[in-house]
């Protein structure tokens, strides 16, 4: 990281006074009174971060492993410099092990196009759960209906987080794969992911963890984890959109073939055979994001200046303070997962639409996401259509916690009186 780019933030002293940190990211400038209780959807951008892929942009953009001038070579060294960034971010074992993707989507797409459809067979099993958010579903369905694979779904206990007894007896001799979620998206469900690693790995099969929504609240150690897959995306980190990562034990990655073909993915071209390169390049067919790897590394250096345990830490205290002010609302029922629960506060408000509920929580300028947050067969179990749906960010205190109360409140006025 050169010292331009060094992010913006002022001293350590200025950890978790939100207020203060709120400066960092314009979007609060330009938009006075704006409580963002949206992070969870797409987390704002720091200046760090804006002003830094735009000098990039100015002084040493080229495409990236084509050109033999300095700047392309500059270039270069930007987009694997943030394959490093990232790499010591999860803590991965090597660069090579991680891939920059468009975002989780793709990440989870890449593991099922790939190494799913290379080595399940018909009658092969993926475990996944009732908390995943479509793109831990669908990808799965379709190779279903390509090759045969069963699909397997966890189910929640009373509490709505994974029932972990009922997880563990669904295993069986076919489990190749266990994709969960490291925390909900919809109901902010913490999974321990530590526990479902050990046990997909008594049995034989590997693991695929969804990070979206942990990545940014939790330090990810994915050597600790011990996991086989861990996908996130940057515009959830503070990042730029369009960029994202699957981490993949190098060893898996070796045996996988490419997934989308075309340029910097191969080593040498006829029309009668193909050579690959080695992962991560042979998963990264076309000119890929530059400015966005290179944006998304100038965000983790934002989130390790700010330092993740204390990140951990403020997530932590300002989850349990919108449950205790959310559940001393009338008529208010908050999902989850009891107390495993983090960053993200989700609730029906005795059945008024969510859409009406977030339209008057709007008008308060309470910025929340309401729906079905791409999780309907988890909307489906918990009996309702949608949800309401506030979640956190680093720029985030009680008094936006307390605003979102008031805004429910009139919620209620209107709706409930
Ligand atoms: N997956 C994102 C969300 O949970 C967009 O809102």
């Amino acid at each position: 990281m050169t010292a331009a780019n060094a992010p913006s933030l002022s001293p350590r002293a200025n950890r978790f006074e939100p207020a203060r940190l709120r400066r960092e990211f314009p979007i609060f400038a330009n938009n006075p009174g704006l409580v963002f209780l949206d992070s969870g959807a797409s987390a704002q951008k720091p200046r760090s971060v804006i002003d830094g892929v735009a000098e990039f942009y100015r002084r040493e953009y080229a495409n990236v492993h084509r050109g033999v001038y300095r700047l392309s070579e500059r270039a270069t060294e930007r987009y694997e410099e943030a394959r490093e960034t990232v790499q010591a971010f999860l803590n991965a074992a090597d660069a090579r092990e991680i891939v920059f993707v468009r975002n989780a989507t793709e990440a989870i797409n890449l593991v099922a196009g790939s190494w799913g459809a290379a080595t399940l067979r018909p009658g092969d099993e993926v475990l996944i759960s009732e908390l995943e958010h479509h793109s831990n579903i669908v990808p799965w369905q379709i190779l279903r209906d390509r090759i045969g694979i069963r699909l397997v779904v966890a189910p929640i206990d009373a509490e709505g987080g994974l029932d972990l007894a009922a997880f563990e007896g669904l295993f069986s001799e076919r489990t190749r794969l266990v994709a969960l979620t490291h925390v909900a998206n919809a109901t902010g469900a913490m999974v321990p992911v530590e526990r479902v690693v050990r046990l997909a790995h008594r049995h034989g099969a590997k693991v695929l963890i969804d990070g979206s929504q942990a990545a940014p609240r939790l330090p990810v150690d994915v050597r600790a984890l011990d996991c086989d897959f861990y996908a996130m995306t940057g515009h959830k980190l503070y990042g730029p959109t369009g960029i994202g990562v699957l981490y993949g034990r190098y060893e898996l990655l070796e045996t996988m073939p490419p997934w989308q073909g075309g340029g910097d993915m191969v080593l040498h071209v006829s029309f009668e055979k193909t050579l690959y390169q080695d992962p991560p390049h042979r998963f990264e067919a076309g000119t890929p994001n530059i400015a966005g790897a290179v944006g998304l590394a100038l965000a983790l250096d934002f989130i390790e200046e700010l330092g993740r345990e204390a990140i951990r830490e403020h997530e932590e205290a300002l989850t349990a303070y919108g449950a205790d002010q959310l559940s001393r609302i009338p008529d208010l029922c908050l999902f989850g997962a009891g107390e495993r629960r983090l960053g993200i506060l989700s609730f029906d408000l005795d059945g008024v639409h969510p859409h009406d509920v977030a339209s008057v929580l709007d008008q308060h300028h309470v910025a929340v996401r309401a729906g079905h947050h791409c999780a309907q067969p988890l909307m489906e179990r918990l009996g309702v259509a949608g949800t309401t749906r506030a979640s956190l960010g680093v720029y985030n205190d009680e008094r936006d916690i307390d605003a979102l109360a008031a805004a429910i409140e009139a919620a209620r006025e209107i709706f409930l009186r």
